[in-house]
């Protein structure tokens, strides 16, 4: 039992501590919270029954915790007093949904192991559950995740890619978190399920970059769905149009079919096919959805290990939305 220990030790401090935090580990919670992961299942289960979206708004909660210094549920954190939440940044408020079903499945996970589980650990598993709810695939998660005790808002704008900016910066931004052009064109196949506000995307429906036209990458039959969806007034910004308009609630391929037909809807999701190194791995994913599931598994594992704590770092929170009190020794 030592001896293996020190052998994986070893190991991760050779090999793989700069790429991964090697106190992940797949049976983290075994021994002390054996029923987590069918608490998870059965909570987002239950919530998706309710509403078919958030499936969608669960995934993309993990996508802006890790995205922002790394995935340490500090997206979850309430504002107070001393501490300007990320939920109320731009990108994130009336946007991010799916806090409730978090904190409902946090009290059944601290009745069952009390201050045992991170909150950043069940929003991994929400996601995972997520995706094979809606028909996607399954993989394998290490897990010992630690919560944070800090939140910032400036980071938000900073850090997490908006459908405006060009590949470049999009790239950049992936590549600034250790994820490669691999993962971020994977990772857009999660815009095969859920929702955009029309403001999101309606600079492409009437005057793309100035020019006084549609954005020519469009399809002209989906323009007119959303130019009718979406009129060039203010008051339709909030209105919904599907990200895959095809399937907008299975998790498959369709999205990156849709892509090679000019039938992304953000800027960010048709920019994939502006660029040869991309537009081929568009492609290849278009034809062979096992080679998407497959693929997707592996980059969410990757955006999973973004900067996490681990150890005696940040703390196990009670409740998602709070830091733990101090308490005095
Ligand atoms: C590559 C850069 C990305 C950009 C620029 C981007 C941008 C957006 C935007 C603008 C929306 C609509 C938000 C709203 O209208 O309120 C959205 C929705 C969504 N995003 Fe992304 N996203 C990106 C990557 C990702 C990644 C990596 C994931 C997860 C792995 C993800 C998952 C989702 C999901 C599932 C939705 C639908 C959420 C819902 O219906 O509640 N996105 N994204
Ligand atoms: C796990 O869940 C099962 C079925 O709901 C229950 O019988 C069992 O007592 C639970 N075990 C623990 C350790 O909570
Ligand atoms: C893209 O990144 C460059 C360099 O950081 C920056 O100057 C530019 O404003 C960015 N473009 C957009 C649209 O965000
Ligand atoms: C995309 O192409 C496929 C096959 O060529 C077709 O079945 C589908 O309807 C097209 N989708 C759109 C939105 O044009
Ligand atoms: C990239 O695509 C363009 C056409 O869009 C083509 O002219 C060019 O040769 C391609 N470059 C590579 C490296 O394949």
């Amino acid at each position: 039992m030592e001896h293996k220990f020190c052998v994986v030790t070893l190991f991760c401090l050779l090999f793989l501590s700069p790429l991964v935090s090697c106190q992940l580990d797949y049976r983290f919670y075994d021994a002390t919270c054996p029923n987590l992961t069918r608490i998870v299942q059965s909570g987002v289960w239950s919530a998706i029954a309710k509403d078919s979206r958030i499936a969608a708004s669960l995934l993309r909660l993990h996508f802006h915790d890790c995205f922002v210094n790394g995935c340490d549920a500090s997206l979850l954190l309430d504002d107070t007093g001393s501490l300007n939440g990320e939920k109320n940044a731009p990108g994130n408020k009336n946007s991010v949904r799916g806090f409730e079903v978090i904190d409902t499945i946090k009290s059944t996970v601290e009745e069952a192991c009390p201050s045992t589980v991170s909150c950043t650990d069940i929003i991994t598993l929400v996601s995972r559950a997520a995706v094979y709810f809606s028909g996607g695939p399954y993989w394998p998660v290490p897990l010992g995740r630690r919560d944070s005790t800090t939140a910032s808002q400036n980071a938000v704008n900073e850090q997490l890619p908006s459908p405006f900016e060009p590949l470049e910066n999009i790239t950049a931004k992936f590549t600034a978190k250790g994820l490669d052009i691999k993962d971020l064109v994977v990772l857009s196949g999660a815009h095969t399920i859920g929702f955009a506000q029309c403001f999101t995307f309606k600079t492409r429906l009437f005057n793309f970059g100035e020019s006084g036209k549609p954005d020519p990458t469009l399809d002209a039959s989906l323009l007119q769905n959303l130019q009718s969806l979406c009129p060039n007034q203010a008051d339709s910004d909030t209105q919904l149009a599907p990200l895959d308009p095809v399937t907008s609630t299975k998790f498959d391929n369709i999205y990156f079919k849709n892509l090679v037909n000019n039938s992304g809807l953000l800027q960010s999701d048709q920019v994939l096919m502006g660029n040869n190194r991309t537009a081929s791995m568009v492609f290849g994913y278009s034809k062979l959805p096992f080679l998407f599931y497959r693929d997707f598994g592996a980059s969410m594992v990757n955006m999973a290990n973004i900067g996490v704590l681990t150890g005696s770092n940040g703390e196990i929170r009670k409740n998602c939305r709070v830091v733990n009190k101090k308490t005095t020794a």
